[in-house]
């Protein structure tokens, strides 16, 4: 291998095996994943479904698809009968290009989406616009002012690109509880009569209540005739829903995506699954749609990924990921730092830094200072901006492939709260300002830098 090459992937394993990674949606795949996800079937052109591709030679591919879609249904969807009602796409090479999937098989350009509101936790990938300074919007500046509007109409900067094809109508949490309002739903489907509705984000913490969902659907159609299709976005719950620990979304959704690569510990990817009767639109929507030739390598490490999640030992490890995540909510909140719905059900945990007089991209920049890697988030009725936000998101998935149980959270929260003390005592007026000021700080700095390493030598990663 080229040597610049290969002084930067050593450099980049010393540092994924020498920092403690809190980042909810990474995690750390096995030696038999990165090896089938590096095979030789990176090599090959296959355009097209099982049977039916654009080139020869697919006799292997088409053996490894139909393998990965079997496991992928096995591990998703507990229930026999159930299982025989869903079909999968596994083409998709990312999160965004899933939901655009599902999209462009069976919306029309101008369609209404409704989606959860962005900054309270929703994704990009849902739509996003927003109102340039000057410019009214139904919620003034949405990421900078306090609002009670529970619907976000979007402003004319089209941010994302379904913002611009589609009506993108947005959910918000309930200002109280933090928590997805679904009392407020079928006012929002009265109003608005949307083809799609979407759950599923980045940082909400809580359970889904799919079932609760699928009602106030059935409710709306039976009350004006109107059929609202139903997506799951289950990027981040992909992993605890085939671990047992997160409920289901399969019994209530029409489709549901995820990526890859979160909690369920594979390669970067991702997967479209549906009823069987839309299973024809979206296999066309994905190609000639969208791609062309499916990452067969990807699906090869997916197939090992799915045959690892097939066990007892990936249910352990599920159960274990949302205990490490209750128990560092509980320490934050026991130290009087305001955990947004006052906790988590689920594998991250957002905190709300303003009541502390710091923002979360300080506290974000300076846990990286010492090797605790997380990101700054929005949180529910941000005040700051998405730049400087005032949440932080800390999830469990890597570090509990490293081996971390309760003894290791206690440690880490104790080494994240001395670190936020000294941040805390450099808070300033300006970013700039703040990086300075606590890069002074080296020996406070160095202190908890080696309480990072010990802990990581002491579960070390199988590189
Ligand atoms: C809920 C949700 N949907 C979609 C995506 C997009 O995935 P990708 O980054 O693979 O496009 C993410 C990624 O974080 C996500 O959290």
């Amino acid at each position: 291998m080229n040597e610049t090459l290969q002084k930067l992937i050593k450099r980049e394993e010393e540092r994924q095996q020498n920092t403690i990674n809190l980042i909810p949606s990474e995690n750390f795949t096995s030696k038999a994943v990165r090896e089938a996800t590096g095979s030789i079937f990176m090599h090959k052109y296959s355009e097209g479904n099982i049977g039916v591709r654009y080139y020869e030679g697919n006799e292997v591919v088409d053996e490894l698809e139909s393998e990965c879609i079997r496991m992928v249904k096995k591990v998703m969807i507990h229930d026999d009968g159930l299982r025989n009602e869903w079909e999968s796409n596994v083409q998709v090479l990312s999160g965004s290009t899933a939901n655009l999937a599902v999209y462009n098989a069976v919306l029309n350009p101008g369609d209404t989406i409704l989606s959860m509101y962005l900054p309270d936790g929703g994704h990009l990938s849902h739509g996003w616009s927003h109102t340039p300074s000057g410019e009214k919007s139904n919620i003034q500046n949405p990421i900078s002012k306090v609002s009670n509007d529970d619907i976000y109409l979007g402003g004319s900067v089209k941010s994302n690109f379904n913002s611009k094809i589609f009506n993108i109508i947005q959910y918000r949490v309930d200002k109280e509880t933090e928590l997805i309002n679904y009392d407020k739903l079928l006012d929002h489907l009265k109003k608005f009569n949307p083809k799609l509705f979407i759950v599923g984000g980045t940082a909400y913490p809580r359970y889904i209540d799919y079932k609760k969902i699928r009602e106030v659907l059935d409710e709306y159609k039976s009350e004006t005739g109107n059929r609202v299709l139903f997506l799951a976005d289950v990027a981040h719950e992909a992993g605890l829903i085939a671990g047992g620990v997160h409920p289901s979304p399969f019994e209530s959704a029409d489709f549901v995506t995820f990526t890859t690569h979160k909690t369920l510990r594979g390669p970067r990817g991702a997967v479209v699954m549906c009823r069987r009767e839309f299973i024809d639109a979206v296999n066309k929507s994905v190609m000639p749609g969208l791609l062309g030739g499916p990452f067969n390598h990807t699906i090869a490490g997916l197939l090992q990924t799915l045959y690892e999640s097939d066990s007892d030992e990936f249910k352990n490890y599920s159960e274990q990921v949302v205990k490490n995540a209750k128990l560092l909510a509980e320490l934050f909140m026991k130290k009087g730092y305001r955990v947004v719905s006052g906790g988590t059900d689920k594998h991250m945990v957002l905190v709300d830094f303003s009541n502390k007089g710091i923002s979360g991209r300080a506290v974000s920049k300076a846990l990286a200072m010492i090797g605790i890697i997380t990101n700054k988030n929005t949180v529910p009725f941000e005040k700051g901006t998405p730049v400087s936000p005032s949440g932080v998101r800390f999830g469990t998935p890597f570090v509990t492939t490293r081996g971390f149980k309760e003894t290791e959270i206690n440690q880490t929260f104790e080494v994240i709260e001395k670190l936020i003390e000294v941040a805390s005592s450099v808070a300033s007026e300006t970013f700039k300002e703040f990086v300075e000021k606590i890069s002074s700080k080296k020996s406070d700095l160095d202190l908890l830098a080696k309480e990072v390493a010990e802990l990581c030598s002491k579960f070390p990663l199988n590189i």
